[in-house]
């Protein structure tokens, strides 16, 4: 596709399956990203950041993703703290817990490591090929990637939800990247595929009483516990934002921006991370630019989601793993 045309991708869905990792820091729409990439990818491993909570709480939440989901996926704890940047949460959107707005089980099992990033890399050398799905702070991935010279060219490469033209943590700067802006960097420079699921689609992606109707309409444990907590979700967005009709359920879109890429329109462009502005640390600059000067593009930035479609997607998955 030529620099600065948009299109919308026509290949059949699930013509193969991702084989992935899924970076994580659950987080409500990290919760429903691991349900979608339960069901639609090879979905490899489970790793865990701080981010919305602090590690302990995001890796507790993962397991019991995992538990309801009836999966033995492994789960790795990884950074408890970004690599410069001091930690900072989102509980004013998410809870303390990170998962709060349910009556969660207490995990059957505790994480399999405590080192995500050597998960990651030795889980690449083992296998190629493998996209890694960071939907938190970007610390492990560019831990990894720093790490391990020859990751880039093992992995099929990095679909991320973080940034956009906006901000949400500041006028400028969305959370995952604002969180570890010194980390965003990296990964946006590391040369190889990076796909990028922003503000700008994932604000597309709402989940309005209508689509959780459709969730508490299912039956069983799972979807329950899981309308329950976008109920939660959507009540904190709805309080905090002027003009959204439910929660942004930003995080399974860039699992599905692989295993559902026909919902989606595309640009692409250059981005880069700005972290050194006093009033723009963390933001995702996206060259716009129809200058021939421009920088060549490193990022697929999803412009445009079919979100009726794309929330059936999710109700689906939710009724897949319903019993
Ligand atoms: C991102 O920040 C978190 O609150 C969500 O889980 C999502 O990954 C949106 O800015
Ligand atoms: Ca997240």
């Amino acid at each position: 596709m030529l620099y600065g045309m948009s299109s919308t991708n026509t290949s059949p869905p699930n013509a193969s399956t991702p084989s992935i990792i899924l970076d994580c820091d659950p987080g409500h729409d990290d919760a429903i990203a691991i349900v979608v990439a339960a069901q639609h990818t090879n979905l490899v491993g489970i790793t865990t950041v701080a981010g919305n909570a602090p590690l302990t709480m995001t890796t507790r939440n993962a397991l019991i993703m995992t538990d309801l989901l009836g999966i033995d996926t492994p789960v790795h704890s990884g950074a408890d703290r970004p690599l410069v940047a001091p930690p900072r949460h989102a509980g004013y959107v998410h809870g303390e817990s990170g998962l709060d707005g349910a009556d969660l089980p207490e995990p059957t099992r505790g994480a399999n490591g405590d080192n995500a990033v050597e998960f990651i890399i030795e889980t690449c050398r083992t296998t190629e090929g493998i996209w890694l799905v960071p939907v938190g702070p970007l610390t492990n991935i560019a831990l990894a990637l720093r790490t391990a010279s020859d990751l880039k060219d093992r992995i099929a490469g990095i679909s991320l939800m973080g940034g956009g033209s906006f901000g949400n943590r500041s006028a400028a700067a969305e959370f995952n990247i604002w969180a570890d802006p010194e980390a965003a960097a990296m990964v946006y420079e590391y040369g190889g595929p990076l796909k990028m699921a922003g503000l700008d689609v994932t604000h597309q992606f709402q989940a309005t009483p209508d689509r959780i109707a459709k969730v508490s309409a299912l039956p069983g444990r799972l979807a329950e516990l899981l309308a329950d907590l976008l109920h939660f979700f959507s009540a904190t967005y709805m309080t905090r934002h002027d003009d959204m009709g439910g929660a942004a359920v930003h995080d399974p879109l860039a699992v599905m921006a692989l295993t559902h890429p026909e919902l989606f329109t595309i640009a692409q462009r250059h981005v880069v991370i700005e972290t050194a502005g006093e009033h723009t640390r963390g933001m995702t600059l996206i060259d716009e630019r129809a200058l021939i000067e421009r920088r060549p593009p490193n990022c697929d930035v999803l412009t445009h989601v079919e979100a009726d479609a794309a929330f059936d997607v999710i109700v689906a998955a939710i009724a897949h793993f319903s019993n």
